[in-house]
């Protein structure tokens, strides 16, 4: 398969434009609802896919290692500024689609606003289940394009992709809209059994989040959430999925993603791949294994 393009957000100040300058105080609330809703009390190594600026990495304070990964350097330059170097966070510069661990190396995984930006998702979820052993949790957060207000401007002839059927759609250039059939039947594909699944941001309009004060929206959404084990309308779906089969959780190593020798040391240096001989450089706390 040739590299799928990358939606790049090396320079971009995504969290303080969007989320802290951005009146988005409200999608962060409910998504933290849900993910409190849906990860385990703890565990050892737990992986974030597309962390960013580590927004969320707090959030997972149960788990004894948490390996941020995302594309972009300067999103994981900015999320070790705001978390620190301590022993328990791993930083690693790296693509979803090819990932540089060696099989059955975490015990759970999120993957929160990321696959959004995924032309080929469903290649990416395979990947995840690689490298998560049997029985890990994964949740996964997707933008759904068979929600309420997508479906009225359809009917009423305001926007011409049809939130009804299965395919993603693109409606800004490597943005995409999910079908939760489609998510589920790519969950399924991948080896995961779909456990649990929390509608997110029912009041995203802009004149209720001016209007109604945070606390009720929040509570009103958190009561709400549940009712994603009947249907999805809202913009964001999570699903909280556990990996049916594979191996127990393996000693931490990683995977060169060139030629995909394993194991490789985690040492804190820069690593040199013994079959291919790739170097992957290891700067200001931040491994570098995205290959060009
Ligand atoms: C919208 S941001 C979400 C960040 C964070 N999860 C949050 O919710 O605040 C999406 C992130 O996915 C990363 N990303 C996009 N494509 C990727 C890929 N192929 N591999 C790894 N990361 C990717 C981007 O660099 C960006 O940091």
């Amino acid at each position: 398969m040739p590299k799928p393009p990358i939606c790049d957000y090396e320079g971009s100040n995504y969290q303080q434009v969007f989320w802290e300058e951005g009146e988005r105080a409200y999608e962060d609330a409910v998504e933290a609802i849900a993910l409190r809703r849906m990860l385990p009390k703890g565990g050892n190594r737990l992986l974030e896919l597309g962390a960013g600026a580590g927004r969320n990495t707090p959030r997972y304070r149960g788990f004894e290692e948490i390996t941020l990964l995302d594309y972009s350097h300067t999103q994981l330059e900015q999320a070790r500024a705001r978390l620190g170097d301590g022993a328990h966070f791993r930083y690693v510069a790296a693509d979803a689609y090819n990932l540089p661990f060696a099989p059955a190396v975490f015990d759970a995984a999120t993957m929160i606003r990321t696959i959004h930006h995924l032309k080929e998702g469903e290649v990416a979820l395979q990947q995840v289940s690689q490298v998560l052993a049997g029985q890990s949790v994964f949740i996964l957060e997707f933008a759904n394009k068979h929600n309420l207000k997508a479906m009225l401007r359809y009917l009423l002839g305001k926007q011409n992709w049809n939130p009804f059927t299965p395919e993603q759609v693109e409606f800004v250039e490597l943005n995409f809209n999910f079908h939760p059939r489609q998510i589920r039947r790519w969950l399924r594909a991948a080896g995961f059994s779909v456990r649990q699944q929390l509608t997110v941001s029912h009041f995203r309009v802009g004149f209720l989040k001016r209007h109604v004060p945070l606390g009720i929206l929040k509570g009103l959404d958190a009561a709400l959430q549940w009712t994603g084990a009947l249907w999805q309308l809202t913009p964001s779906v999570f699903v909280k999925n556990i990996l049916a089969q594979g191996t127990p959780l393996q000693e931490f190593a990683f995977k060169c993603p060139a030629c995909g020798h394993a194991p490789l040391p985690a040492v804190k240096a820069d690593i040199t791949c013994p079959q291919c001989g790739k170097v992957y450089k290891y700067q200001d706390g931040i491994y570098d294994f995205r290959v060009k």
